[in-house]
């Protein structure tokens, strides 16, 4: 049996960026004959953690396996190819993926033909390549977040040979165009607009699993939106770890804000972006977003920490008082807009003045909602390498402290909707009971609201008639 493919992480190349220029490969992908038969009578199993980015990734997973004539489950023990998106953004994350490969390990037991797959963030990890091969020489094929394109080649490896396939690049990343992909929605979508991060957090694993930042072709991210609208498509995310960045590595002079103004002028209902770093947000952009309609006035603007002394030490190059300012041009110029952020507390050695300081910037920016964390050491990252003194019990006091506050606000703003009218987009049943559908507001506010089936996929006028601190209450109106 010829010897597969066995090119595994490495953090020392992960970390590298040259001046080398990106490469943007439209023909990187290949289905053949042979290839699109391999999943015929088959099923796969697809689990996604982490983020939109690995969302949106598993949608052209979906798309690939099914050129390969693999129909979907949901059921992982009916499946004969199951695969593992993963997130590596934090330890629990992490623990969540080995114990559900303990689970899968019973599974292949009793049916050991099944091909079981890993990939996403933490197949880019030296560490967890490394246990894989050491303790779970069982599966089938790791592969990483640069190679997605030659999946069929690695499940068609897979089927012929019975040993560990791992083929992870750390190399900084090319853009991978004409990949197909199956949209969980027929409403709304994902548009990646950027991969990677050149920002380099301290704390931060993304910039090593991700490579570095590259931006989409603007021609290629309007193609795909006109072609989402020709689908009926009402709403896109344009996706990026720092969108604001967007741009800055091309050579044409784009930028965030003349791409948006571009994508408000397909006329595509509704625009959203995700996630705005505060350190490129300019002025140009805020005008942009207060200017168009469809771009939706709802902000997602990371915070981290409120202490000037832990910014730095975080390398977010921005000052509790620049972003203050920040928040507050903000809010002068897009009047309804939703803010909202995420917080990491127990950074090393983030002292009780510290805290106060996140909690005075929760105060005066009174935010719609939050993530908030606890600062999770990523192995290889400066910040694990800092001394720590704080116990894991202050740590869990102050998250509590902080998502106490945190929620006063939510339910402050939510409460302001009462007997207001607001545009929502209608999405699904909610969980709540079967008379009841759901969706989100310009702001992205989730509401579930009476009203009916033939209101799927529109954007109908809701009547807010109760709020609560994670979701809002409605009926339709009409007109
Ligand atoms: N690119 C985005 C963040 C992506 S990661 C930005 O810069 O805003 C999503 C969130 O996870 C981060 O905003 C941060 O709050 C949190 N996070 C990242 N690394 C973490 C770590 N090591 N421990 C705890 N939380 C972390
Ligand atoms: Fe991570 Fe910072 Fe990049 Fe966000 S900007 S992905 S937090 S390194
Ligand atoms: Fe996780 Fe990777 Fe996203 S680490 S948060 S899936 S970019």
């Amino acid at each position: 049996m010829i010897k597969q493919a066995h090119i595994k992480p490495s953090y020392i190349e992960a970390r590298k960026r040259t001046k080398e220029q990106v490469k943007v490969l439209t023909d990187a992908y290949i289905m053949n004959n042979e290839l699109s038969k391999i999943g015929t009578n088959k099923k796969y199993y697809i689990l996604t953690y982490g983020c939109q980015a690995n969302e949106r990734d598993s949608e052209t997973i979906s798309a690939i396996l099914e050129d390969m004539s693999f129909t979907k489950t949901e059921n992982m023990n009916d499946a004969d190819l199951i695969l593992l998106n993963t997130c590596a953004i934090r330890e629990n994350a992490h623990n969540k993926v080995f114990g559900m490969l303990g689970r899968i390990k019973h599974l292949k037991e009793s049916k050991p033909n099944i091909i079981t797959c890993l990939c996403g963030c933490m197949a880019q990890e030296e560490k967890v390549v490394n246990e894989i091969e050491e303790k779970y020489k069982w599966m089938d094929v790791v592969f990483g977040t640069h190679n997605i394109q030659n999946l069929p080649k690695l499940i068609s490896d897979a089927i012929n040979d019975n040993e560990l396939i791992i083929e992870v690049f750390s190399k900084e990343g090319d853009v991978v165009e004409n990949l197909p992909v199956k949209r969980e929605s027929k409403y709304k979508a994902y548009v990646n607009i950027m991969y990677g991060c050149d920002k380099f957090c301290t704390y931060c694993i993304v910039p090593y699993t991700r490579g570095k930042q590259r931006s989409r072709r603007k021609e290629d991210i309007l193609k795909e939106v006109n072609d989402l609208i020709n689908k009926g498509y009402k709403e896109v995310t344009l996706l990026g770890q720092n969108v604001n960045a967007y741009g800055k590595d091309l050579d044409c002079g784009i930028t965030m804000d003349k791409l948006l103004e571009e994508v408000a002028k397909t006329k595509i209902e509704r625009i959203r972006f995700i996630t705005s770093h505060p350190w490129d947000f300019t002025d140009e952009m805020i005008d942009v977003i207060a200017k168009y309609d469809n771009i939706m006035p709802y902000i997602h603007l990371p915070l981290q920490s409120g202490s000037n002394k832990i910014l730095k030490l975080m390398g977010r190059r921005y000052t509790k008082e620049s972003y203050l300012n920040l928040a507050k041009k903000i809010r002068e110029k897009i009047p309804n807009v939703s803010l909202t952020t995420d917080i990491i507390v127990g950074f090393p050695n983030e002292t009780e003045e510290d805290f106060e300081d996140t909690l005075d910037v929760v105060n005066k920016c009174k935010y719609d909602g939050a993530f908030t964390f606890i600062y999770s050491p990523r192995e290889n990252t400066p910040a694990s390498k800092m001394e720590d003194l704080i116990s894991l019990e202050e740590k869990q006091n102050r998250l509590q402290k902080l998502n106490e506050l945190v929620n006063k606000y939510y339910l402050e703003n939510n409460k302001k909707y009462i007997d207001k009218i607001v545009p929502v987009l209608i999405e699904n049943v909610s969980s709540k009971s079967d008379n009841l559908y759901s969706g989100y507001t310009d702001t992205m506010k989730l509401v579930n609201v009476k009203c009916n089936k033939e209101d799927i996929g529109k954007i109908i006028n809701v009547k807010i008639t109760e709020a609560k601190t994670w979701s809002l209450n409605g009926e339709k109106v009409n007109g």
